[in-house]
């Protein structure tokens, strides 16, 4: 049984799939099996007369499955579709694959490695990376699985519909333990969830570490208003559309942001010089997720 809104769509679909075609397939043998035994060799059907107005049958027995087949498509690509957009005010969590484990960081501060504990019924956005090879975060029971890659962001988003534990895996072949690469998602009321990231090891919240890096590397220095450097103000810049100066627009997601930490050179933003240096090397990816963090809270320069 699936156990989230994903599952529920996903299952429905697959399921309509397997009748659909099941039935399909029983019908065509059926129909091969009915002419093969009634026109077999030596028996007395009619073979005098060749149907003459059979244009209509024709038509029905072409369109009526094709006209089934692609409302099937149209069903699957909304699911799809739906499943590659999540919703506004899904909760972030940010995952990063290292071999042979799953790291787990949430917004507010608290760290898992290979749990991850997410609220009922609330949608929950993974934004995910690898430190080294192609791992696949998989949870079977939500019906959500998606690659992770070094050197860039892929998303995964669900709404948990049961209470409960339910198995992570790592579904790409990502080196020798790479069957070992299993945890667990922990499915929890939203009441017990906040008492939950309450109760961890008091840590600074990521944006809280974010706004440190943000001083320390010098971020302030060019970004600020008043800075004699000019740089693109970074004021409430998550979701903003960015111009750039080849004419490009970006929207400024964790994808963007964290390109323009690592190559600055490929996103020169619209009335800008092509002044930032590269940050590459100098971050880590939890770096770039407090920066991320940091830089996606409203805010303004005082
Ligand atoms: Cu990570 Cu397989």
């Amino acid at each position: 049984m699936s156990a989230s809104t994903t599952g529920v769509q996903t299952d429905a679909l697959f399921i309509a799939m397997v009748l659909l075609c099941g039935g399909m397939a029983l019908l065509l043998a059926g129909i091969i099996v009915f002419f093969a035994v009634r026109y077999r060799a030596g028996s007395s059907a009619n073979r005098e007369r060749p149907p003459s107005h059979a244009n209509g049958l024709e038509a029905a027995w072409t369109l009526l499955p094709l006209l089934l087949f692609l409302g099937v498509f149209a069903w699957a690509a909304w699911v799809y579709v739906g499943q590659r957009q999540p919703p506004a005010d899904a909760l972030p969590v940010y995952v990063t694959g290292k071999q042979w484990m799953w790291k787990l960081q949430h917004p507010g501060g608290r760290r898992e490695i290979n749990e991850l504990h997410v609220p009922l019924g609330q949608p929950v956005r993974l934004v995910m990376t690898s430190e080294d090879a192609i791992h696949s975060f998989y949870v079977p029971a939500f019906r959500v699985k998606q690659d992770v890659l070094p050197g860039r962001y892929s998303y995964l988003w669900f709404t948990a519909t049961r209470l409960g534990d339910f198995r992570l895996f790592c579904a790409e072949y990502c080196g020798s333990e790479h069957s070992a690469m299993v945890g667990r998602v922990v499915v929890m009321q939203p009441a017990d969830y906040a008492r939950w990231l309450q109760a961890g090891p008091a840590e600074p919240g990521l944006a809280e570490r974010g706004a440190r890096l943000y001083r320390e590397h010098g971020c302030s220095g060019c970004h600020d208003a008043g800075s004699i450097v000019r740089a693109p103000s970074l004021d409430n810049i998550f979701g903003r559309t960015v111009h750039l100066q080849d004419g490009r627009e970006r929207r400024a997601d964790e994808t963007y942001l964290r390109d323009a930490m690592l190559l600055p050179a490929q996103d020169i933003v619209a009335g800008y010089a092509p002044q930032m240096p590269t940050y590459a090397g100098q971050l880590s990816e939890e770096d770039i997720q407090a920066l991320i963090a940091f830089l996606s809270q409203p805010r303004a320069t005082p």
